[in-house]
């Protein structure tokens, strides 16, 4: 008896967004292990927090997939590309790929409206909060980075960044969930 319960277009973008994230998270620990080697402990330390994250992102596409009863299919992840040439190059880059990561997922939103799967598109209502939280957190990045001075960054401007982001939360506030009391 068939129990496959996903269509095979939405298995085979599943299963790419499931590499998606595993890209992600490749990206974010070669940027962690770049950030160590120049010395930026804590921002190294934001970054690999953040590879586990998308790691995590990974492993709710593979759950998914296999609940829906259709075939997870594990791919060669494609390599983090060169490494950023600053802290500002690294944290432009870190946004623009979450701003890509955004678009797929609403591609796939897209692709599960039009067939009607409800399941499929209830579960990626997660993504889409999860996707304006990660931008926000890169847009707070480079807020960051701006302040130091952007491409001109000195040291200990950039030392004084490399301290705080060590402290940094992982999750960024979203503007839904600000109130008077907590703006
Ligand atoms: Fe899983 Fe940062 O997107």
């Amino acid at each position: 008896m068939e129990t496959n319960r996903l269509s095979s277009t939405l298995t085979a973008a599943l299963n790419a967004q499931m590499t998606n994230e595993a890209h992600n998270s490749q990206i974010y620990l070669a940027y962690a292990a770049w950030a160590s080697e120049k010395g930026y402990g804590g921002i190294a330390n934001f970054l690999f927090r953040h590879a586990n994250e998308e790691r995590n992102h990974m492993m709710k596409f593979l759950e998914y997939i296999l609940k829906r009863g259709a075939k997870v299919i594990i791919t060669e992840i494609p390599g983090s590309g060169v490494d950023p040439t600053s802290v500002n190059d690294c944290f432009e880059k870190v946004f623009k790929y979450e701003v890509q990561n955004t678009t797929s997922i609403y591609n796939i939103v897209n692709m599960s409206m039009a067939e009607k799967d409800w399941a499929t598109w209830n579960f990626l209502q997660w993504f889409v909060k999860e996707q304006t939280e990660e931008e926000t957190m890169a847009m707070d990045l480079l807020d960051k980075i701006k302040v130091a001075g952007g491409p001109d960054a000195k040291d200990d401007a950039l030392f004084a960044l490399n301290n705080e982001l060590a402290k940094t939360p992982d999750d960024a506030i979203l503007a839904q969930d600000v109130t008077v009391e907590k703006p």
